[in-house]
């Protein structure tokens, strides 16, 4: 069975996958133990699987586990600990800008990859970068008000 090696939350790991064109998604999940991103739509269309893949905001349910080879993957797990949260996990739970909670991971992830190319975003910049992210919940505006803490403009 092919084995993919990559960098984990800044650890080497290795997955063994029969197919190579597993989701990354599932190799998280299943045998790497990983739970911060979700399965949604399976599609590419909802947000909540991403991942940072080299700084990059990725739909994990898309990409082949085969594609992880090599880089550098950051999940929510990487970012902070509950003690120690990130300063974006930080701004979600001063806004309390969830609900159920299901799209959040995927937003963390999406404002920590704008943040990183651009620190101090416009409001309308930080639409865009959210606009791939569903939230069924309808917590967008704190979701945002979360977004613009995290980038020092509240
Ligand atoms: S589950 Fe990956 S984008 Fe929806
Ligand atoms: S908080 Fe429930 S989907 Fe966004």
């Amino acid at each position: 069975m092919p084995t993919y090696t990559f960098r984990l939350n800044g650890r080497a790991v290795s997955v063994d996958a029969w197919d190579p064109d597993q989701p990354l998604l599932y190799a998280l999940r299943g045998p790497l133990g990983i739970h911060g991103p979700k399965l949604g739509c399976g599609l590419g269309q909802c947000g909540a699987c991403a991942v940072l893949v080299d700084n990059k905001a990725t739909p994990s349910c898309l990409m082949p586990v085969r594609s992880a080879a090599g880089r550098n993957i950051t999940t929510l797990e990487g970012l902070g600990t509950p003690e120690k949260p990130d300063p974006v996990q930080a701004a979600f739970i001063a806004e309390q800008a969830a609900q159920c909670g299901y799209c959040t991971n995927g937003m963390i992830i999406a404002a920590k990859a704008l943040l990183e190319r651009t620190p101090r975003p416009t409001e309308d910049q930080a639409k865009q970068a959210l606009a791939g992210h569903l939230c069924r919940c309808g917590a967008h505006t704190r979701i945002l008000r979360a977004v613009m803490r995290a980038a020092g403009a509240r």
